[in-house]
Parts: structure tokens; C-alpha cells; sequence
């Protein structure tokens, strides 16, 4: 009887899993600085992952050796490969009635952007150095400012009425968003296999004050941007499923209780003793200066969202290998179920959106 009645609160409490996960950040963290990406359900994380798995397995198996990246170990992917550098459309909000957001310039944005080169080239100045550096890198392609009050302070509200009119080639170009949001939200941005690639709604948002040299305490050293594009490029929170055994689904970082703040010394064991939480990661809430680092199963999980879901970014050499590979298998279009998940996924947007 005991038993049954345990069970039946296993499946409830499963069932509100998924929704307290998406609550916590609303609930327990506004007003805090935290990030604002939706937080997407296991069975979903199960199904990302699984048509990962099947795409490598078909093209690794039939493509020619040293021509697509995933195929090779993460560690010898930068000696064979040149980076995978995205060039990044800046759309920066202000308000000239007020002055708002006035103070964010192309020279910032230069700045945040070899801020992120150099923490995915995995060359953060900050900690004891050594760090894996993932496969991407980030060019300014164009610089556009927009005074418009609305979507100036509303950014996270306004969002489709905005990105429908301002989004420019989201399927080869990242499209960043500055401006203002509430609740102490610093940035969202949405995963790659959310919405097709070629989707207007891709792109991240970032406030203003959270850019390198914004103004906003702990966080204004661009770490926030790191982290956003970090999302994009298919890396969960390090705390994503808490203690459970598949934390972020990346092999090499712990599985951790959750987000950290400030740059807690001893680094705390969360989960498990004698395993460290992920203080450091750019995936995780410490302060800028104690993020350094996306780790070598982060990178190499970037890598298979990218050219699983938005093969746009990748080179033209490297996508005709992919496409000889499919064809060898007898398979017409290597990225056909990704993009019918893609599909599927957007048309739920109201479901996973709801809490934003
Ligand atoms: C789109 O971006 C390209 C460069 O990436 C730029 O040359 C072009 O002007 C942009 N178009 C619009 C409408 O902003
Ligand atoms: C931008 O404005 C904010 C708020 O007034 C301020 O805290 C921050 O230091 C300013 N940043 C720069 C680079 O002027």
C-alpha cells in the first residue's frame, strides 16, 4: 500500500517537475540578476539529444575521415578545423526621451566581442588558465541603433513585434538584441533547436547594463553575453535537472543543486561529495570575474546543436561533406528530422514561453 502510494507521488511529482523547474527562476529570483531562457522539459532534452545521436551515427559512419567536425574527438577538432566564426547583426535599443541605453556604442560592442572571442577561445584572463577552447567565434557584421522607447524597456514583451521587422539572415548571422527587461533579467536567448534556423525569433537579448562596462554590479565584465550565446549554441544551465545523474546532459561537469552567486569559497559539493559544482562555467550565475571557462563536453555538445540545428553557421566545405555523407546513406536530407523537430518545437511555443 506504501508502495503504491509512493509511486503514485513519484509520477505527480514528475509530471510537476517540469513546471516547478520553469517557475523557480520567476518565483525565487525576481529582483535577482538571472538569466531568462526557458527552461525546456527532460523529455524534450531526451529527444534533442537522441536525434543528435542518430545524425552522428549516420553521418560519422559514411562521411570521409578529417571532413566533419563532429566525427573527430573534441580535442583534436581545433587542430583539423578552423573556427566556426558567426557573424553576429547588433541591434541596439534607446530611448532619447530619457537617455536610456544611450550610453551602449559600437565600441562597446567591439569591446563584448573580443570579451567572447577570448572566452571561447578559452582565454578568459581570470583563474589559472589552460582552458578548452570550443570551436566558435564572433565577428561585429552590422551595427544597427533603435530609438524606440517601447522596445527599449519592454525587450522580453515586444519581442515578436521587433524581431519580425529587425531580424537580418538568422539562419548564417546571430542577432543580438540590447536593451531593457524586468525583474532583474540580464539575457535570454533561446536554443537552436527551438525554432527552425532560419527563424526570425532566434537571437539573444541582452540589457544594457550587462555589457562589458554597462554598469550593472557583478555582472558587467560580459560574461552575460558568453553565457546567452551559450544557450544558443545548445549548452544548458549547469544545474539544469539539479542532482540527477544527467545534470546539463555534458559528461565532465558535476551535477549541481543550483546556480551559484558570488564566488563562494570553498567551492561548494552539492550533489555529491568530492564533486565540485560548476563555479567557474560560464553556464552557471557567480560573478563575471569567477566564470572562466566552458568545459571540453560543453564544447563538444556546441558543436553537435550547431551542425545538428544550424548548419547555416557552418562552412560551405563542411556542410557539402555532410551532404555527400547523407547521400551515401541513402538519406535525402541529413537535417530533415531536426527541422521537423525545429517545427514541432515552435508550434508549442505557447506551452514552454508561457512563463517568460
Ligand atoms: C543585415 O546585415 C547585413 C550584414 O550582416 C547588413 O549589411 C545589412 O545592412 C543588414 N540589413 C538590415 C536591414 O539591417
Ligand atoms: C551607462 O549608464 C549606466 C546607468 O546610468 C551607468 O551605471 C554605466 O556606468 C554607464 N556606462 C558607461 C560605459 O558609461
Amino acid at each position: 500500500m506504501l508502495r503504491k502510494v509512493l509511486q503514485t507521488l513519484c509520477v505527480v511529482a514528475i509530471a510537476l517537475g517540469a513546471m516547478a523547474l520553469a517557475h523557480d527562476f520567476h518565483d525565487v529570483l525576481n529582483g535577482e540578476p538571472h538569466c531568462g531562457t526557458p527552461v525546456i522539459s527532460e523529455r524534450d532534452a531526451d529527444q534533442v539529444d537522441q536525434i543528435v545521436a542518430r545524425f552522428k551515427s549516420i553521418i560519422c559512419n559514411n562521411a570521409e575521415p578529417g571532413t566533419v567536425r563532429i566525427c573527430e574527438d573534441v580535442h583534436v577538432r581545433a587542430t583539423k578545423f578552423d573556427p566556426i566564426t558567426i557573424p553576429v547583426n547588433w541591434h541596439v535599443f534607446y530611448d532619447s526621451a530619457t537617455g536610456g541605453g544611450m550610453n551602449v556604442t559600437t565600441e562597446m560592442i567591439d569591446h563584448q566581442t573580443d570579451i567572447m572571442n577570448e572566452d571561447f577561445a578559452g582565454l578568459n584572463p581570470g583563474g589559472p588558465g589552460g582552458y578548452h577552447s570550443t570551436s566558435f567565434r564572433f565577428e561585429v557584421a552590422n551595427v544597427n541603433f533603435v530609438d524606440h522607447s517601447n522596445w527599449f524597456h519592454n525587450m522580453i514583451a515586444r519581442e515578436k513585434i521587433y524581431k519580425k521587422q529587425l531580424a537580418n539572415s538568422t539562419d548564417t548571422h546571430l542577432n543580438m538584441y540590447v536593451g531593457e527587461m524586468r525583474g532583474g533579467v540580464l539575457g535570454m536567448c533561446y536554443f537552436a533547436f527551438m525554432y527552425p534556423a532560419d527563424s526570425h525569433m532566434h537571437g539573444c537579448l541582452i540589457h544594457h547594463s550587462s555589457m562589458v562596462g554597462g554598469g550593472q554590479t557583478n555582472y558587467d565584465n560580459g560574461q552575460t553575453c558568453t553565457h546567452e550565446v551559450g544557450h544558443h549554441i545548445g549548452l544548458y544551465h549547469v544545474w539544469q535537472a539539479k542532482c540527477s545523474e544527467r545534470s546539463d546532459r555534458v559528461e565532465d561537469t558535476p551535477p549541481q543543486k543550483t546556480n551559484s552567486r558570488g564566488c563562494p569559497s570553498p567551492v561548494p559539493e552539492s550533489c555529491t561529495p568530492g564533486l565540485y559544482d560548476n563555479i567557474h562555467n560560464f553556464m552557471d550565475y557567480s560573478d563575471d570575474i569567477c566564470r572562466w571557462e566552458f568545459s571540453a563536453g560543453q564544447s563538444q555538445r556546441a558543436d553537435e546543436i550547431i551542425t545538428v540545428f544550424h548548419p547555416g553557421y557552418l562552412s560551405h566545405a563542411e556542410r557539402s561533406a555532410i551532404r555527400v555523407a547523407a547521400d551515401r546513406a541513402g538519406l535525402a536530407d541529413a537535417w530533415a528530422e531536426a527541422g521537423r523537430f525545429q517545427s514541432r518545437f515552435a508550434a508549442r511555443e505557447a506551452e514552454w514561453t508561457q512563463f517568460l
